[in-house]
């Protein structure tokens, strides 16, 4: 079942002030805004892996603050910005992780690593033994995507999970998340500076400037907005 992800007037100081926002089970939002407005700080604030200085964070209803972190972050895939691979385990043992700490059996996790790698274009046998140093950055940056998505998260963080692709292989995986989302159902967060990229993937949009949150509206209306944030980063973006 997918999550949900609520703010309530949440701060971090003095990056972020009174974010409120719910994201509903099964949708997909984008976060956007230029570098240095706080998208990435939001993240880790859903994540957990930063407290608020005010509000509250409440994932499925539940307040951050009351809940069994380690047990959500295994429900959750986080693609953090960079691959964040573990330099000292292959790429298959890096995808493993989370499967292992579920306890699945070897094969269950096998099989769902190959089926993925090969769709993100890494086969298994090619590059499952190889070590994160081995790979090109395009390389490190899908085993993240593969270790984020194999245990089929209810939730999925993602901060510009696709920035050091080519444009070809950028615009492969884009329909490749969609695809798995469609598949798999879970609520995604997705954090990039590209609107054709937070259009292609997601269906509603919120902006952020300077901590705050400026804009949350529907991915069609994106182009019809009067927020200036939001109006420059469409002016600037090439927009099919
Ligand atoms: N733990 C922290 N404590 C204080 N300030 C922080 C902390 N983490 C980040 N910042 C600052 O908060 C601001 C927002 O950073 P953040 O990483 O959230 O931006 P971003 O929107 O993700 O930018 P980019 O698009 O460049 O990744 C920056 O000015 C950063 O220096
Ligand atoms: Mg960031």
């Amino acid at each position: 079942m997918p999550s949900t992800v609520e703010l309530r007037g949440v701060s971090f100081a003095p990056v972020l002030s009174e974010l409120s926002l719910r994201v509903g089970a099964g949708e997909a939002v984008a976060f956007i805004g230029r570098s240095g407005a706080g998208k990435t700080t939001a993240l880790r604030l859903i994540n957990g892996l930063l407290k608020p200085t005010g509000g509250d964070v409440l994932i499925d209803n539940v307040s951050l603050a009351d809940s069994d972190l380690i047990a959500l972050r295994r429900r959750s895939g986080y693609i953090i910005q960079g691959s964040g691979l573990f330099p000292h385990r292959t790429v298959y043992e890096n995808v493993a992780t989370i499967p292992r700490l579920l306890g699945w059996p070897a094969a269950r996790t096998r099989d769902a690593a190959a089926i993925l790698l090969k769709k993100l274009g890494m086969p298994l046998e090619r590059f499952g033994d190889l070590y994160p140093a081995r790979l090109s950055g395009g390389e490190q940056q899908r085993a993240g995507i593969a270790r984020a998505l194999v245990a089929e998260p209810a939730l999925l963080l993602c901060d510009e999970p696709f920035s050091a692709l080519d444009p070809i292989v950028r615009r492969e995986l884009q329909d490749a998340f969609r695809e798995l989302r469609e598949e798999r159902g879970a609520t995604i967060v997705f954090v990039t500076h590209d609107l054709a990229e937070a259009l292609r993937v997601c269906e509603r949009v919120v902006a952020f400037d300077a901590g705050r949150i400026v804009a949350d509206l529907p991915s069609r209306d994106v182009t019809k907005s009067n927020v200036p944030i939001v109006r420059q980063l469409v002016e600037s973006a090439v927009l099919p």
